[in-house]
């Protein structure tokens, strides 16, 4: 468990700003689907000597590369990338994998259900790329996927960012457009709570 009596003696300003944290946790109900609880052993290995950078990595790299065989086990894929410390980061760890500043690309618009991290103009990803919003229907709120294909074949973006914040619905985006986008040659981001990937992995 934290040691706050240590953080308190340590650093009095930063203890009181772990208390008002824990309080605010446990006297609201977090609604987004993508905000998590880890659980005790998770925050006890958070917080131990791992944290420490190090000189030798024959350790912490058993802890990478265990990391790296479940998420290939539990998505089914050849290759996971565990170094990213959030989504924000995997974003633009996969945007610089695959393109070069000012290269297209096509994510939902923010104001729509999107993420910062998909293109939006304050954000890094909007600032080093080309970004070509897709929006929600006006009449039902709902992704047009005819128009995001359509969108897709004008714009001609070398990649795609897959996934929203803020879209209560089932994303069916992979399934209606994708075999077309795909044979065009653009590249794939899915930037999904795990609630959502795990669905779509069912269909795989
Ligand atoms: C769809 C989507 N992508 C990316 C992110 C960014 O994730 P993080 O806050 O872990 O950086 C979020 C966060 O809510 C998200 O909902």
């Amino acid at each position: 468990m934290i040691d706050f009596k240590t953080i308190k003696a340590t650093d009095p300003a930063i203890y009181d700003i772990y208390k008002e944290e824990l309080d605010r946790q446990q006297v609201n109900i977090e609604l987004i689907a993508s905000e998590n609880f880890v659980s005790p052993a998770v925050m006890a290995a958070m917080g131990s000597h791992l944290t420490n950078k190090y000189g030798g990595c024959y350790a912490v790299d058993k802890a990478e590369e265990l990391a790296r065989t479940r998420a290939c086990q539990l998505f089914n894929a050849d290759h996971a990338n565990v170094q990213p410390h959030s989504g924000a980061s995997a974003n633009l760890a996969a945007f610089v994998a695959f393109l070069q500043p000012g290269d297209t690309i096509l994510g939902m618009n923010l104001a729509h259900g999107g993420h910062l991290s998909h293109g939006s103009p304050v954000n890094i990803s909007g600032k080093y790329f080309n970004v070509v919003p897709y929006c929600v229907r006006e009449e039902d709120c709902r992704i047009d996927y005819d128009n995001v294909r359509k969108t897709a074949l004008e714009c001609k973006p070398k990649l795609i960012i897959a996934g929203a914040s803020a879209y209560p619905r089932i994303i069916d985006f992979t399934w209606r457009i994708l075999p077309v986008l795909l044979r065009q040659g653009y590249i794939l981001v899915l930037s999904l709570m795990l609630t959502l990937l795990l669905q779509l992995r069912t269909r795989l």
